[in-house]
């Protein structure tokens, strides 16, 4: 198995509201700050995985606008390969996020030049590529692309994850080409139609995602830690204790930290360790991109709870 991290999916330039509480329905609030950051459930989870110090290939799309063009040099500044990023007419992903005083947040995204990632471009950027371990994507880019990702993730010998954020109408064949499934708990209630208030009902939420065809299901639950399943095991993984300032990314976070483990060859309860503990650093920073750690503070994390 290799060690490449290719990671397809979405590149947005996130415009972020910091503000005390979430207006409801027809109300008008003031904000605190507007700051701009580079997202994108897809790129933060590269930038996640090449900060732990692997190689990343990412596969998407940007658009003609100078969005486009400040987060290819994002790509470029981190280290990642980023030549299957294509360019395309038009304006780049763009996210509306609102953050309230707790650190919690709500996303609308424009998918702008992220809907243009076809399944035919994924697949022949993927066999381009050798010494992958791991194929991750997510879902902001069409489900045919997602499909592509996994099947060319699987006839290149490698490890396919799929972290189904946003919830879509993913074909129910696709989990039979994924290895694992990484939703939260949200997410998994709306995959299963089942209940994941609890760790225990998140574990049977996990475990008929693995009866739909995944290898492995891990349900991500906050400060909750998160639970896993496999067809014959299951189990969970404590969270690391930390104050939320902004839990944005912090999921792409653990996705990226536990990718670059398995590429870095640790076993699954290893992984989960980096996963959680990339994704709990994360949600100590402001900002996606901003905000996901470096190798040695994840590690330093990982090692101070053995
Ligand atoms: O998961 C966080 C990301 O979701 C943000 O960076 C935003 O771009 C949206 O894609």
């Amino acid at each position: 198995m290799g060690a490449r991290v290719v990671v397809v999916g979405s590149l947005n330039l996130d415009l972020v509201i910091g503000l005390e509480r979430m207006p409801d329905s027809g109300e008008t609030v003031f904000g605190d700050a507007l700051e701009q950051h580079a997202g994108g459930k897809g790129l933060n989870q590269a930038v996640a995985a090449a900060r732990i110090g692997v190689p990343v290939s990412m596969i998407g799309a940007l658009g003609s606008d100078a969005s486009g063009a400040w987060l290819r040099d994002v790509v470029d500044a981190e280290g990642i390969d980023g030549s299957a990023v294509a360019q395309v007419d038009g304006i780049s992903g763009t996210a509306l996020i609102e953050v309230d005083a707790s650190g919690a947040n709500r996303i609308v995204v424009i998918a702008g030049a992220n809907a243009h990632v076809t399944a035919e471009h994924v697949r022949t950027s993927i066999a381009a590529l050798d010494d992958i371990a791991i194929v991750l994507t997510q879902g902001e880019v069409p489900t045919d692309a997602i499909v592509s990702a996994m099947q060319a993730g699987r006839a290149a010998g490698a490890r396919t994850i799929l972290n189904p954020a946003p919830v879509r109408d993913y074909p129910e064949a696709l989990y039979s080409l994924v290895d694992i499934v990484i939703p939260n708990e949200h997410e998994a209630a709306q995959l299963t139609g089942l209940p994941t208030e609890t760790a225990d009902q998140a574990t049977v939420a996990a475990r008929h995602l693995v009866r739909l065809g995944a290898g492995c299901a891990i349900v991500t639950r906050g400060g909750e830690g998160a639970v896993w399943a496999t067809a014959d095991a299951s189990g969970s993984c404590a969270a690391f204790p930390i104050v939320p300032v902004d839990t944005v990314a912090a999921g792409d976070a653990f996705c990226g930290g536990l990718s670059a483990a398995l590429a870095e060859g640790h076993d699954l309860t290893d992984a989960l360790r980096w996963g959680s503990a990339a994704g709990a650093l994360a949600a100590t920073a402001a900002g996606a991109v901003p905000s996901l750690p470096r190798r040695e503070s994840v590690e330093r994390l990982v090692t101070s709870a053995e």
